[in-house]
């Protein structure tokens, strides 16, 4: 039985024979794809010494399960078994100009001496440009000073194609790793580093590359300044009377770290922050004399700090540092400690009233008019603390007047 069809136009399908194919499949340049295909023949799915061939057109074998058959594309490859009734195509490497339509043709044993070409089962294969990227494992836990493995998974979507792998680190020169795995210890300095895996298919000259931005994580670290003198020796922090000053802790941490001034036992404030902690401690009195202890917390680790703030004896103090009697335009001290949004509109107001009272009544409402400031500026600091301190930048300070919270 020769049941040859070689009319194209005719494509009627004898009786016993069909063929179960994806009538078009696309596929990226340089990637590989398999094309399941089951057939019948005869009405059977088993044969012996029979051949598979899929082709381009009647002339031409693109591939054969018999490999002494010359064919005209390397990278097709029968992979069913015919004997079974498989016609699996696999096509690795795939280029722009495999783009076009194949059929499967069967040939079983000389004996049996059936052929037949699934014209009416033409699958057609489209090959697109390379917009696929590697994938880039195990990111989720990168912890400084623990050795992590990174892969990398260049797009292929079957075995077959063996693309060359090449890793870059932005804070390196030069190639970083050659292979598809690369194993290194995090740094702090790598944080927020970018890396790349390229994949290159040498076959077809394209290559896709994915970037990713490392996130090392660590534990937090601190360190207390005393706003605006600066650096504390020793814990201790000896004060006048009447002094105003913010105690910053300065926090470096990722992720964010919950940050917690305490004053003696008590909690006096807390923020998630990845920057700083600021308490503000506003014309000191001998009620102010504690320590106050700045403690902070991610899931990495935790760690603390304090300051003793004591108050100079008196004899040995000027009354008050603020003095308005000599000029009616002094540049205040005052203007220091006072965050910038404290313009000198209100320090002229200030001033003004210099003139009308005493002293008492002059530092009183010095304080009141930074206990505004400080509650204005506050509020807008607060709002810009969403648990997230990392993200936070210049207003990522989060800061809190003592008597606010007393
Ligand atoms: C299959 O081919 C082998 C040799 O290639 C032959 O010995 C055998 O008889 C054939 N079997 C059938 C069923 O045609
Ligand atoms: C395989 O193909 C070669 C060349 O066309 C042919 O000589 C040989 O008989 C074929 N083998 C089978 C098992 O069909
Ligand atoms: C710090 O404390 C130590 C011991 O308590 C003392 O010897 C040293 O002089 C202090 N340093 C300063 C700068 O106060
Ligand atoms: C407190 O520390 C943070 C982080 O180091 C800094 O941005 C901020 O300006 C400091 N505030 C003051 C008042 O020094």
């Amino acid at each position: 039985m020769d049941v040859h069809v070689t009319d194209v136009w005719c494509q009627s399908v004898p009786a016993g024979f069909s063929i179960q194919v994806q009538p078009s499949i696309t596929v990226q340049e340089g990637l590989c794809v398999i094309i399941p295909c089951a057939f019948t023949a005869d009405y059977k799915t088993t044969f012996t010494n029979s051949t598979g061939y899929w082709k381009s057109d009647f002339e031409t074998n693109i591939a054969s399960s018999n490999t002494s058959v010359p064919i005209v594309k390397e990278n097709f490859h029968v992979t069913g078994n015919p004997d079974n009734g498989d016609c699996s195509l696999k096509v690795t490497d795939a280029r722009k100009q495999d783009t076009g339509s194949y059929f499967f043709r069967f040939e079983g044993s000389k004996e049996s001496n059936i052929k037949y070409n699934f014209l009416a089962h033409k699958v057609t294969l489209l090959v697109t440009d390379l917009t696929q990227k590697p994938e880039i494992s195990n990111l989720g836990h990168l912890r400084v000073g623990e050795e992590v493995t990174l892969t990398c998974f260049p797009p292929g979507n079957c075995d077959g194609i063996h693309p060359t792998i090449t890793w870059w680190k932005d804070n390196l020169a030069g190639i970083w790793g050659k292979s598809s795995t690369v194993t290194f210890t995090p740094l702090l300095s790598d944080h927020k580093t970018s890396i790349t895996c390229e994949a290159n298919y040498p076959a077809v000259r394209s290559s896709t590359q994915k970037t990713i931005v490392l996130d090392v994580q660590y534990p937090p670290s601190i360190n207390i300044f005393i706003g605006p003198s600066g650096m504390i020796a020793n814990h201790t922090m000896v004060l006048n009377e009447g002094d105003s000053v913010i105690l910053n802790c300065s926090v470096i941490s990722n992720p964010a770290a919950y940050v917690t001034w305490t004053k003696g036992e008590n909690t006096v404030v807390s923020s998630v922050t990845g920057q700083g902690l600021e308490l503000y401690l506003m014309d000191i009195t001998s009620r102010d004399i504690n320590t106050y202890s700045c403690s902070a917390w991610n899931q990495h680790g935790d760690t603390s700090d304090f300051v003793d703030i004591l108050l100079q004896p008196k004899n040995e103090v000027p009354v008050t540092k603020l003095s308005f009697e000599t000029s009616p335009t002094p540049a205040p001290e005052i203007a220091t400690v006072s965050s910038p949004q404290c313009g000198p509109r209100e320090i002229d107001f200030i001033i003004l009233g210099a003139f009308i009272a005493g002293n008492i009544l002059i530092l009183s409402l010095i304080a009141l008019a930074l206990l505004c400031c400080v509650r204005r500026n506050m509020k807008k600091r607060q709002e810009a603390i969403i648990n997230n301190g990392e993200e936070l930048s210049a207003q990522g300070t989060a800061s809190v007047y003592k008597n606010l919270t007393e």
